[in-house]
């Protein structure tokens, strides 16, 4: 019998290892039952990006917005399709959660490993990279003596999760700092190469970091990591959606990303691919219905929740395949850089590292007249400024103190456009000028 014509009523868990093993060519899907048919249209018709794709897509007010990094910034036609979800769920519970949930899961799980070129057996779907990072991170066999190595701009919540791990089992964390502005991608692989132990239990890299959003030389890291018998979890929160992600030519251990920040899905939605040696290994937080039953059936339910963000990742995956990926890449990318460029030239001062280590965030250092704002540059400073450039210009972007320094990260996504970082690098002289005019009154 078909998957498609079967009756999902005795569908549970424990089946779903078995759906994710059917070929491609020999898998029926479900049908689905909502879609937004204009996405097929972009193949042929593309939209423009900037201020039409904005009004189109997303539902971000008018506001100066260059922060897509911190909390993404939701495509409205997928929220629609989440919706239509729960509303369905809503008609008749029963129906949706024990017929035609799980095998819906199966379907998006195949679909999202295709895009991200893995095995569909390999990922799991969760709600979010701080879940995902746990579960790998509490799993990880540690005891007394044992080496954890990480860099200093390591995502902060992450910190946190591997020092309790350590102080609860008696390992190590090993930190290492690096120093800005970074020279060249080969600095960031001498930190490793230098320090990273033979034999350590785990090594932590941020794919991209969120303070510092310099693209991570991944590759020759993870060979490094390879070659000296340390396994490698790549924090990849801001991964899909802001850069072309092939998790089979990357290679590593465990990579986590989201979906709910640059490839604009609902809130709640996240990827966890685990290499098959250490699936047995990495069991769920949440021990539920699946749990004994393989990799994918101990995470695919956990606990009755809403999972309309999970289904919607359909409608995601239409929008990004109508607009062609590389084409969104290539604009986000290329708008970052030009916005870089125009700031630290009209600001005269310097990105945080070279502009070909950033991809769709860069991050530009402040005026010379601002660094010195306060006695303690830190983040109070750096929040004094962004709350200035929000409350009085309408202008979210995010300012970073990083070694005593103030820096703005600035996000680049479809919906962005030149006139908006020229907006903020006005109003950052503005800033500036005034402060140099108080600083005068007050001597
Ligand atoms: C590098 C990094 N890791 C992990 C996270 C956590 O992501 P979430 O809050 O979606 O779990 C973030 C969030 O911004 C991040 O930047």
């Amino acid at each position: 019998m078909s998957a498609a014509k079967r009756d999902f009523g005795s569908f549970h868990s424990s089946n779903v290892q078995e759906l994710l093993d059917i070929q491609d060519d020999e898998y029926v899907p479900p049908e689905l039952p909502f879609r937004c048919e204009l996405f097929e249209t972009y193949k042929s018709n593309p939209p423009i990006f900037g201020k039409e794709i904005k009004q189109k897509h997303f539902l971000l007010e008018d506001c100066v917005f260059l922060n897509h990094g911190a909390f993404g910034g939701v495509l409205k036609d997928a929220l629609d399709i989440a919706q239509k979800y729960q509303i369905w769920t809503e008609r008749q519970p029963l129906r949706f959660y024990d017929r035609e949930l799980l095998p819906r899961l199966v379907h998006v799980t195949r679909r999202i490993a295709k895009f991200i070129n893995c095995n569909a057996k390999d990922i799991v779907l969760v709600e979010n990279a701080t879940t995902a990072l746990n579960t790998v991170i509490q799993n990880i066999p540690l005891k007394q003596g044992d080496n954890v190595f990480i860099l200093n701009v390591t995502y902060g919540a992450v910190k946190k999760m591997l020092r309790w791990r350590c102080e609860q089992t008696g390992a190590q964390l090993q930190e290492v700092e690096v120093d800005f502005p970074i020279k060249d991608k080969q600095q960031l692989i001498d930190y490793v190469d230098k320090n990273l132990k033979e034999g350590s239990s785990l090594a932590v890299f941020d794919h991209i970091p969120s303070n510092t959003p310099f693209i991570m030389p991944l590759t020759e890291i993870i060979t490094i990591c390879k070659s000296r018998n340390v396994p490698v979890l790549i924090d990849g929160a801001h991964g899909l959606g802001s850069l072309p992600l092939n998790i089979t030519s990357l290679d590593p251990d465990y990579y986590i990303t989201n979906a709910h920040k640059w490839f604009c899905s609902p809130k709640g939605t996240a990827l966890m691919y685990v290499r098959k040696e250490l699936q047995t290994l990495t069991r769920p937080l949440i021990i539920s219905h699946g749990f004994g039953s393989g990799f994918n059936s101990e995470f695919i339910w956990a606990g009755l929740h809403d999972y309309s963000p999970f289904l919607a990742l359909h409608t995601v995956l239409d929008f990004w395949e109508g607009l062609g990926q590389d084409r969104a890449h290539q604009y986000m990318h290329g708008l970052c850089k030009q916005a870089g460029r125009m700031l630290f030239e009209g600001w005269n001062t310097e990105m945080a590292a070279p502009e070909d280590m950033f991809g769709s965030m860069c991050l530009v250092r402040l005026p010379d007249g601002l660094q010195k704002i306060s006695d303690h540059m830190d983040y109070s400073a750096a929040e004094t400024i962004q709350n200035t450039l929000y409350h009085d210009y309408n202008i979210e972007v995010p300012v970073k103190c990083v070694q005593q320094r103030l820096y703005v990260r600035i996000s680049a996504h479809i919906y962005n456009e030149m006139s908006e970082y020229k907006t903020l690098r006005d109003a950052v002289l503005d800033i500036e000028q005034s402060y140099k005019e108080e600083t005068c009154q007050n001597k």
